[in-house]
C-alpha cells in the first residue's frame, strides 16, 4: 500500500549485487548484469505507475572502468540494447511516459551509444510522467569537478562574478540541474556506502539499505523502501 502523501519526489537507486547474484548460481557475472537490466525495466515502470516523478539509476561509475574489459563490454552492450528499445518505443509513440536523461561523462563512450543517448534526450515527450536519469560513467566528484570548471569559465568570461557562485549556481551546473534532490536513496546488496553516487545532491537524502541483491529486487521491496521512507521524520536541521 503506497502512501501517496509521503511519496518521494526523487528516488536514487544504486543497482548493486549483480556479480554476487550470478556467482551464487555458478553463472558468469555478466548474467547478473543481464538480469539486473531487466529489474531496472520493472522497477522504473512500477515507480512511474505509482507516481514517483524522478528516478536516478546508477548503472556504471567512473570507477567501474577498473573491471575486466569483457565485463565492461557486456555492460555497454546492455546499455545499447536498452537505448535501442527505448528509441523504438519513443519513435513509435507507444509510450510517452518517460523522459530519459543520461548523467555522467558520456564523451568517452562508443560513438553509437552517444548518438543514441543524444537522440533519446532530444525526443523526450513534452509532458513525460517520469524523468529517468541513467547514470553512466557517473561519479559525484567528477560531476562536481565538471560543474566547478563550468562556473570558473563563466566567471573568467565576466558572465558571473564571484558572489554569483552560490549553492544554487553550483546545483544548476550539475547534471541534475532543475531536478529536486533525491529524497530517498536505495542501496541493495548489503553495502553501506554511496560509492560516489549523487555526492552533492544526497546531502539530506534518506537512505534505505538491504541485503537483497539487485537482480532479486522486486516491486514489493520497492514498496517496503517507500513505506519506511514515509515513516521517517525529516528535519533538515530544524526541530
Ligand atoms: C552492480 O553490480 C553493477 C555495476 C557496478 C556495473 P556489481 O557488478 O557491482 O555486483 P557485485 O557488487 O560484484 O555483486
Ligand atoms: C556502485 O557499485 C556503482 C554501480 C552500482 C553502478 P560498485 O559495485 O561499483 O561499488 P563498490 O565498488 O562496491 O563501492
Ligand atoms: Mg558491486
Amino acid at each position: 500500500m503506497v502512501d501517496k502523501e509521503h511519496l518521494p519526489q526523487h528516488v536514487g537507486i544504486i543497482m548493486d549485487g549483480n556479480g554476487r547474484w550470478a556467482k551464487k548460481r555458478g553463472l558468469p557475472r555478466t548474467e547478473g548484469h543481464r538480469r539486473g537490466a531487466e529489474v531496472f525495466r520493472t522497477i522504473s515502470t512500477y515507480a512511474s505507475d505509482i507516481g514517483v516523478p524522478y528516478l536516478t539509476f546508477y548503472a556504471f561509475s567512473t570507477e567501474n572502468w577498473k573491471r575486466p574489459q569483457q565485463e565492461i563490454d557486456v555492460i555497454m552492450d546492455l546499455f545499447r540494447d536498452f537505448l535501442h528499445e527505448a528509441e523504438q518505443r519513443q519513435a513509435e509513440n507507444e509510450t510517452r511516459r518517460f523522459c530519459f536523461r543520461f548523467i555522467g561523462d558520456l564523451s568517452v563512450l562508443p560513438e553509437d551509444i552517444r548518438a543514441l543517448a543524444d537522440w533519446m534526450e532530444k525526443h523526450n515527450p513534452e509532458n513525460g510522467r517520469t524523468t529517468v536519469n541513467v547514470a553512466v560513467n557517473y561519479g559525484g566528484r567528477s560531476e562536481l569537478t565538471h560543474a566547478f570548471r563550468t562556473l570558473l569559465s563563466r566567471v573568467q568570461s565576466g558572465e558571473l562574478t564571484e558572489p554569483d557562485v552560490t549553492e544554487d549556481a553550483i546545483a544548476q551546473a550539475l547534471y541534475t540541474a532543475g531536478q529536486p534532490d533525491p529524497d530517498l536513496i536505495i542501496r541493495p546488496s548489503g553495502e553501506y556506502r554511496l560509492s560516489n553516487f549523487l555526492t552533492w545532491q544526497s546531502a539530506y537524502s534518506e537512505f534505505w539499505f538491504s541485503d537483497i541483491l539487485w537482480p532479486d529486487f522486486t516491486t514489493a521491496d520497492f514498496d517496503r523502501a517507500l513505506e519506511d521512507f514515509a515513516r521517517r521524520s525529516r528535519r533538515f536541521g530544524g526541530i
